[in-house]
């Protein structure tokens, strides 16, 4: 269906669709069934993610690929057909989280390195023929006093950029995220020097290594508020002040940039991503890859009861049909308010 890595990535970031990630690891999931009091087990987490790969209006109209987690990619549904099946029969690319986490960075209080480069070209080559044909690397970057460090953000990017490459190699398109997280009483321009920052580290280790850029798609924070910050920018400063740092940063041969949510809640997610699309024109399509601002409502309505599906899948469907607006800069609060 997609031949070249350039392809694949263009179907990524296809105009009007965005990434669902659904690639909760096993701790992280647990946090999310115990925010509903459902317990966390093989079958429970399957029944769950079938259930969004199953709706059926948001999987072929606004979600072009979806990211897996290792258990996930290996699961089938309920009547035995593939998770990855039901996802590519919808038209959405299956793609399957690879770094095994953030740990801490030696010698560097308060900061993370990203792990999971051993054994990677294996790992790549079995996901492959599981059917993934993207990938994602997240890096953690906090901001606190003195930190990130030049150290932590060259570590990071090196990182990311071996994953890149050998994700590439095995034919698979590369999601390099630098997550510079939004926890923290700093204010936006605060984080926009530490997105700019993380973001020229990243495409100067891309290049020496030699990334084909048009195979890849950047998955970046938006620039925001720190979180503790008691001045909050509004939605027409974050969109500019992202999009601004963006275009510094961001080569145009980057076929696409698909935002993490990173912990703003679902409306903003979409406002933000809305605004930044009506309000430039600019050289990449600009779209959504997020976990939290598409689950959490549908993750509510669910509850861990399977009697619950139908609604669950209305709220999936509504959050992907806002951010399928967002990505065209169609979105507008009154269509909240009408469902
Ligand atoms: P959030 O949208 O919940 O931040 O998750 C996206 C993601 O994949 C983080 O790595």
């Amino acid at each position: 269906m997609w031949d070249t890595l350039e392809e694949i990535a263009q179907a990524m970031v296809a105009e009007g669709k965005g990434i669902l990630a659904a690639d909760e690891s096993s701790g992280t999931i647990k946090k999310r069934f115990d925010s509903i009091n459902a317990e966390s087990t093989e079958t429970s987490r399957r029944d769950y993610r079938e259930m969004l790969f199953r709706t059926r209006s948001a999987m072929t109209d606004h979600i072009s690929g979806v990211i897996l987690f290792d258990e996930t990619l290996r699961q089938n549904a309920a009547d035995g057909t593939p998770l990855v099946e039901l996802i590519s029969s919808a038209g959405a690319v299956p793609g399957i989280k690879v770094d095994t986490g953030a740990k801490p960075l030696a010698g560097a209080s308060g900061e993370m390195v990203t792990e999971g480069l051993d054994g990677l070209r294996d790992r790549f080559a079995e996901y492959h023929d599981l059917g993934a044909r993207f990938a994602k690397w997240r890096a953690v970057i906090n901001i606190g006093s003195g930190i990130p460090s030049r150290y932590c953000l060259n570590a990071n990017a090196h990182a990311l950029a071996r994953y890149a490459a050998l994700a590439q190699e095995a034919g698979i398109v590369p999601i390099v995220e630098p997550e510079v997280i939004m926890d923290g009483d700093h204010d936006i321009d605060r984080c926009f020097e530490v997105t700019e920052a993380a973001l020229n580290a990243l495409y100067d280790a891309l290049s020496e290594q030699r990334i084909l850029l048009e195979g890849t798609v950047l998955k970046p924070n938006m620039v925001v508020s720190g979180t503790l910050n008691p001045v909050q920018a509004g939605v027409e400063e974050v969109a500019e002040k992202t999009v601004r740092c963006l275009r510094r940063c961001v080569p145009s041969a980057v076929p696409g940039i698909a935002f993490l949510s990173g912990g703003q809640s679902d409306e903003d997610a979409t406002a933000h991503l809305s605004a930044m699309n009506a309000m430039f024109d600019l050289p990449w399509s600009l779209t959504f890859s997020y976990g939290r601002a598409l689950q959490a409502s549908p993750l509510k309505a669910w509850g861990g009861n399977s009697a619950n599906v139908a609604s669950a899948q209305s709220a999936f469907a509504h959050r992907a049909r806002m951010n399928g607006l967002a990505a065209s800069g169609a979105w507008t609060r009154d269509l909240e308010q009408a469902a």
